[in-house]
């Protein structure tokens, strides 16, 4: 079974359509690849019974690889903006507990799940279309969810890395966050990116933008 495609050409598709519909929203014209996704949820524990996190799942490119890593062990909770993207995603993966909200929300959804903290927050966000504001506002979200032992992982296009979002967003992670290790660029990715791992979440109170 290839879990990356997920049924054919349909969320090449659908994530193209949802780009024209509101392009600064998913930020992508098309979902991440394979070997991207393999690198950005390699901090989902194997073992265990972990909590996840996937911010901006869109069609599920990380999705299909966390469920794998999990093999119905754990939780796994999805928070994507889009509704259209968040009801196909349920309906693909009943495992997941999929939430129409903003990531900027995470803590209210976690707490009327009664979720106290987070193992692994694997992100897909579009940062590049964030303004400082709204970034800190997730990654203060998200460093107040996650255990202290958690992962963070987020990716960027490498074509973009030294733009003022790229750089911001890194300045960010490494005020927010005691580790945060680049991993090697993804060439087969479309296009090629990379991604950060970030753990040891510092609790911080000062914008850092
Ligand atoms: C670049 S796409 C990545 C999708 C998928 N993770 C992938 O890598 O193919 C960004 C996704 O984040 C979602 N998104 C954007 N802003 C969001 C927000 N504030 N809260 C939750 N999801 C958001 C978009 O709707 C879109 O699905």
């Amino acid at each position: 079974m290839k879990l990356h495609t997920t049924g054919s050409r349909i969320p090449a598709m659908s994530f193209l359509l949802e780009f024209l519909r509101t392009p600064l929203t998913v930020g992508a014209v098309q979902p991440s690849g394979p070997a991207l996704a393999q690198v950005a949820t390699a901090a989902v524990p194997a073992t265990g019974s972990p909590v996840v996190l996937e911010l901006g799942p869109g069609t599920g490119a990380f999705t299909a690889p966390i469920q794998q890593r999990l093999a119905g062990a754990g939780r796994h909770i999805a928070i994507e903006l889009n509704p259209r993207f968040a009801a196909r995603l349920a309906a693909l993966h009943p495992a997941v507990d999929v939430v129409v909200a903003d990531a900027a929300a995470l803590r209210s959804v976690l707490a009327r799940r009664n979720v106290d903290h987070i193992d692994v927050v694997v992100s897909g966000l579009p940062w590049a279309a964030f303004d400082a504001s709204s970034q800190n506002d997730v990654l203060s979200e998200v460093v107040a969810a996650m255990h202290p032992a958690g992962v963070f992982t987020t990716f960027a296009y490498v074509h973009a890395r030294w733009a003022p979002p790229a750089q911001r967003l890194l300045r960010s992670l490494r005020a927010r966050f005691e580790e945060v290790v680049v991993s090697q660029t993804v060439w087969s990715n479309l296009p090629p990116a990379l991604v950060y791992f970030c753990r040891r979440p510092i609790m911080v109170t000062a914008e850092t933008g």
